[in-house]
């Protein structure tokens, strides 16, 4: 079948090169690749097997059905799961060798039961309020510490790894040291009570960017990976997928004729449209009715009137452009960061947005 409307081209020579400068930004260290929500919508098969081929021994995810879906496709590799899995579902776990992240005694001792050695990641909150064992301030250590020996004394649950996540790594250098200082704090009294904890794990992108000089055994990177390191650096990181999306439709339009729904752009002059096979259940955001362009040969074209549900209309006048040519959303030549402020969010949603299996994606490598 061809492709009758959008596809996104990923270019997996340039996640390979995104990895490297990684883990050279990480002194050499590996990288977990986090490759949840379908690796940020570029295909999380694909691009998880090519960074396996080039050496990646760790992907992280969210979800136990994409762990599942990462080892059925031939990802023999570490896989961890961030979010929390169902204790019921203990048999996957143990049945695809995966290792689970465990955020409370009880959690781990729901998991002990099933009666199977059960490998987990502990995770740490050292401020984002979201995952892990409560551990906000200095005072909180002697519980942490005794929460993580309770759940290493339980027979079926193998500690193989902590770690902790910044909240804000790309704007708050105070916080982000502070939450480094607790994290090794814990690593210190756990060493000195003789508590195993295996690999440790701490910096995100902006983190591996950012901070200089830290000695963790692994970093956890995603939107790097894919190109879009959060924070401003010197170090060129090269965007991996690149939408493109068909013009399927033209028309003259008049002085006085509206576009698309609710007429929220009326033509001042004659002017071209086109339509274009892409809309907000493809992951393009209705908020950028009026406020995008597609790129074409040079040209900025400007999105007019609410984008629909599968497509969205551009203004072509004056342009050579025929049915069947194909406009760049966003990519190499349409920047996504300010595409992200613009729809008042950030590159992480934008792409995570393209998760979408009715997106064709073509990967290239040389
Ligand atoms: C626990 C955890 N670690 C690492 C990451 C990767 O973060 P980033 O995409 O900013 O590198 C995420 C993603 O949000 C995460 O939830």
């Amino acid at each position: 079948m061809v492709i009758d409307r959008l596809r996104a081209v990923v270019n997996l020579d340039n996640l390979i090169y995104n990895y490297e400068l990684l883990k050279k930004l990480n002194q050499g260290k590996e990288i977990f690749a986090v490759v949840k929500a379908d690796a940020y919508g570029h295909g999380a098969k694909m691009c998880s097997l090519y960074l396996q081929k080039h050496g990646c021994n760790y992907f992280a995810v969210t979800v136990l059905k994409e762990a599942i879906e990462l080892r059925d496709s031939g990802i023999n590799k570490e896989i961890l799961i961030f979010g929390k899995t169902d204790p019921l579902n203990s048999s996957y776990l143990v049945e695809h060798d995966l290792c689970q992240t465990v955020f409370s005694y009880d959690y781990a001792e729901e998991l002990n039961r099933y009666g199977k050695k059960i490998r987990v990641h502990l995770i740490i909150d050292t401020g984002m309020s979201r995952l892990g064992i409560l551990y906000h301030k200095e005072a909180q250590i002697d519980n942490v510490v005794n929460e993580i020996k309770k759940i290493s004394k339980l027979p079926n649950i193998e500690i193989v790894g902590i770690y902790s996540h910044f909240v804000s790594s790309d704007s708050d250098k105070e916080l982000t040291a502070y939450q480094q200082k607790l994290f090794n704090e814990l690593l210190k009294r756990l060493k000195s009570e003789k508590i195993s904890y295996g690999l440790v794990h701490l910096q995100n992108s902006s983190g591996v960017v950012t901070i200089k000089n830290i000695d963790y055994d692994l970093a956890r990177c995603g939107i790097a990976l894919y190109g879009y390191p959060p924070v401003k650096t010197e170090d060129k990181f090269l965007p991996v997928m690149s939408v493109f999306a068909k013009v399927i439709s033209l028309r003259q339009i008049e002085a006085g004729d509206s576009v698309s729904y609710g007429r929220t752009f009326v033509a001042k002059d004659e002017m071209t449209i086109a339509t274009i096979a892409i809309g907000y259940a493809d992951g393009y955001m209705r908020i950028l009715s009026n406020n995008d362009y597609f790129y074409y040969k040079g040209y900025e074209l400007p999105v007019v009137g609410r984008i629909c549900m599968g497509m969205t209309m551009v203004n072509v006048t004056g342009v050579e452009i025929k049915e069947g040519a194909e406009v760049e959303v966003f990519g190499e030549r349409k920047l996504l960061e300010p595409m992200a402020k613009r729809a008042l969010t950030i590159t992480y949603e934008l792409l995570t947005n393209l998760a979408k299996p009715r997106i064709d994606k073509i990967y290239i490598n040389k």
